[in-house]
């Protein structure tokens, strides 16, 4: 079995180039095995040639090797990070963690759909037994203690090669009777062990719900959003700040969040997901709740609200950095993305299907430039 050859005789010499056509298989995400099997299964990194990426890229006045990274989400530990950045991510993002420890959804934790592009009008969208491309994502922002994953943080942060840079997604844990104000500490403190842990860059998930209206998610609460930010900002000092949002559905309101907290961030991740219900047969799956669909459906609505984000924050004459992430299969989604503004492209759905995504892209990436050149 590949993998086990992989581990046991360390097949691939560095720099082994692997023809694309019929690539050997490598480990993926198992949908099927719970969220702590899946922390506990972390592939060991590959080494196999990556193409270099034409032109000179930062994030945040910070230089790397590429555009390309994984957002948070896949990356459940600094063993998945140092995995995916040895098959070509240049940015690596620590799944969202907390001040305390918390459990994950049951299965399943990754729910197959099938559906078009989606604008977040939809209701709901229908179950799907194989997975084509998107699929609805319900685990609840499990965490590691902080004790934990802040010794991962930093041992994973002196592995990561030059040129790649480590990213940790933070997000707060309401308590019963908290004020927005408790949110923005717990946020804060989150937010400066990541620093204090080695993290290059911090990303607060805005994406959750909030205490001021218990049916909110931060990013469509501006004022709240304001605060967290401020508070974050003032922990963190100068590294490189970005907040991660859901679908923003009209130019006022994406106005009013870059109003809010564009004085305090260094960039904005978008999109989180669209959310809807997930409808199987005659029931409705995750008991009705609503689940953010990730992967290739959400492509169009999040280059169109990249291109929007872009053009306020032109406008405004913000210094803030738009990430890409909704989507992101190959090439031309790179491009399109870029296009509209973006100055980082990321990719979590389709980089769990097929680990040689980012690969794939760079030598796309590559011939293109050879070519127009
Ligand atoms: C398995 C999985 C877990 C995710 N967990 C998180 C998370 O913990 N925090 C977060 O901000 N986003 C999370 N996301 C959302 C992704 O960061 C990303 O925004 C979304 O998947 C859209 O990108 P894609 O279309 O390339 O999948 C998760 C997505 C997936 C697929």
């Amino acid at each position: 079995m590949v993998i086990r050859r992989l581990r046991r005789r360390k097949r691939y010499k560095r720099n082994v180039q692997i023809s694309m056509t019929n690539p050997p298989s490598l480990p993926v995400y198992d949908r099927f095995q719970s969220y702590d099997w899946n922390y506990e299964h972390a592939p060991d990194p590959v080494e196999i040639e990556v193409p270099e990426m034409p032109g000179k890229w930062d994030i945040c006045g910070l230089s790397v090797d590429s555009p390309l990274g994984v957002p948070a989400g896949p990356l459940l530990n600094g063993n998945w990070c140092l995995y995916y950045a040895s098959l070509g991510f240049d940015v690596v993002t620590y799944k969202t963690v907390r001040s305390r420890a918390r459990a994950c959804y049951p299965l399943p934790n990754l729910q197959p759909v099938a559906c078009a592009q989606l604008t977040g009008d939809e209701t709901e969208v229908s179950a799907a037994t194989d997975m084509t491309g998107s699929w609805a994502v319900s685990y609840g922002m499990p965490s590691r203690e902080p004790s934990i994953w802040r010794a991962d943080v930093e041992a994973t942060r002196k592995q990561l090669g030059a040129g790649k840079l480590l990213s940790v997604s933070v997000v707060a844990t309401v308590q019963d009777g908290w004020t927005i104000e408790d949110l923005a500490v717990d946020y804060a403190k989150c937010a400066k062990w990541a620093v204090d842990s080695g993290a290059d860059i911090v990303e607060t998930n805005f994406s959750c719900p909030n205490v001021s209206t218990c049916d909110g998610q931060l990013f469509q609460q501006p004022t709240d959003a304001q605060l967290v930010a401020q508070c974050v900002r003032s922990a963190i000092g100068e590294v490189p700040y970005v907040a991660k949002i859901g679908h923003v559905p009209t130019s006022e309101a994406a106005g009013e969040l870059l109003q809010a907290i564009g004085s305090s961030i260094d960039a904005l991740a978008m999109t989180n997901s669209v959310a809807t219900q997930v409808r199987d047969g005659d029931s409705l799956v995750f008991d009705g709740q609503r689940r953010g669909i990730c992967g290739a459906a959400i492509r169009d609505a999040s280059i169109q609200q990249t291109r929007l984000f872009a053009k306020l924050i032109r406008e405004r004459q913000l210094n803030i950095q738009v990430i890409g992430v909704g989507g992101i299969q190959n090439a031309s989604d790179v491009i399109a993305y870029l296009t509209a503004g973006a100055k980082a492209c990321h990719v979590a759905t389709a980089a769990m299907v097929d680990p040689y995504v980012a690969v794939r892209i760079k030598r796309e990436l590559a011939r293109h430039s050879g070519n127009s050149g």
